[in-house]
């Protein structure tokens, strides 16, 4: 158990080794029963995490905020709209300044090419630990509430299963690509064997997918792509089935969504579903379009699990920061 996190920012799936993330995820489980049995847990008292967006959250801001507050500490949500960055402040200074008022930074950047070197360029300056609440290439702690998600339906034991990680059509915006690189890059390290299905157009960062190959090699499991969604869906033991929009294709909004109209069969339905493993999971991190990017029957059925999976996005981050940030 690797036990000295303290410090440690947390931006790419990969900054923590393996041994670490099983650390955080020891250390979430146990957050979780002592919340489950209302037992105080003030690792945190008087710490206080600054929660920087620059685009808007439902789950990640709840989460991060109750987790600090849950810890004894305090969490100071900051929309980037007001503040002076506009006006200036570059991420040099907002690393050294915050660094000097917070115990820890956390911040919210999807912007496409600009998010995660904003978290870095912060993270250089900062002397306390930087959190990625999701930035354009990685959305860490998604992927491990998914990770806490699947140990709790499936085992730690994944060797042999599959997690099909799909593209599916949406119509509210073009979303950013980082939950299914954050997967791809997680999962394999845990044993699960990973199928990657997408239309053409919508491949993910061909760096990011070869570390994700380099990866599948070094812990021995499978790693494909297909274009089929139905491919994809058989035999899968997690069904994990989400949009993101065309970037490498296209960064231009309009001819984007006009790709992304071509492709409105992929939705997840009761027929896509029933040709995974009968025992299933299905996993969305929120908010889905419902009816367009998955079906009410699917996302509301036995097989969901994406409540369990938003609230352990509590239980990790709360991990990460006690391990972080105390
Ligand atoms: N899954 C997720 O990050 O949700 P929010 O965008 O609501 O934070």
């Amino acid at each position: 158990m690797q036990t000295y996190l303290h410090g440690r920012d947390l931006i790419g799936d990969l900054d923590f080794s393996k041994e670490e993330v099983e650390t955080v995820m020891d250390v979430a489980f146990d957050l979780k029963r002592k919340r489950a049995l209302n037992e105080p847990h003030p690792y945190l008292r008087d710490k206080v995490l600054a929660m920087l967006f620059f685009f808007s959250s439902t789950r990640t801001r709840g989460s991060f905020e109750a987790g600090i507050a849950q810890l004894g500490g305090h969490g100071a949500f900051i929309d980037s709209n007001t503040t002076q960055i506009s006006h200036g402040d570059t991420p040099k200074e907002i690393g050294e300044i915050f660094g000097r008022y917070f115990d820890g930074i956390a911040i919210r950047h999807c912007d496409w090419q600009l998010g995660n070197q904003y978290l870095n360029a912060v993270a250089k300056a900062s002397r306390v630990p930087v959190l990625n609440m999701q930035c354009d290439i990685y959305h860490p702690f998604q992927c491990l509430a998914d990770l806490m998600t699947i140990w709790e339906k499936k085992g730690r034991d994944l060797r042999r299963k599959k997690i099909v990680v799909s593209w599916a059509y949406a119509a509210s915006y073009l979303k950013p690509i980082s939950v299914p690189q954050s997967l791809i890059l997680q999962m394999p390290r845990f044993g699960l064997d990973v199928t990657l299905a997408y239309p053409l157009g919508f491949e993910l960062m061909p760096d990011i997918v070869g570390q994700a190959q380099e990866q599948a090699k070094k812990y021995g499991t499978g790693f494909e792509i297909t274009t089929s969604m139905e491919e994809g869906f058989k035999d899968a033991d997690i069904v994990y089935a989400k949009s993101w929009g065309p970037l490498l294709t296209t960064a231009d909004k309009t001819e984007g969504k006009k790709l992304q109209d071509s492709f409105k069969g992929w939705i997840t339905d009761e027929r896509k579903m029933s040709l995974a493993k009968p025992d299933a999971i299905y996993m969305h991190p929120l908010p889905a379009d419902r009816n367009i990017e998955v079906t009410d029957g699917v996302i509301d059925g036995p097989q969901s699990v994406v409540y369990d999976e938003a609230e352990n996005r509590l239980h990790a981050q709360k991990a990460v920061m006690a391990l972080t940030m105390g």
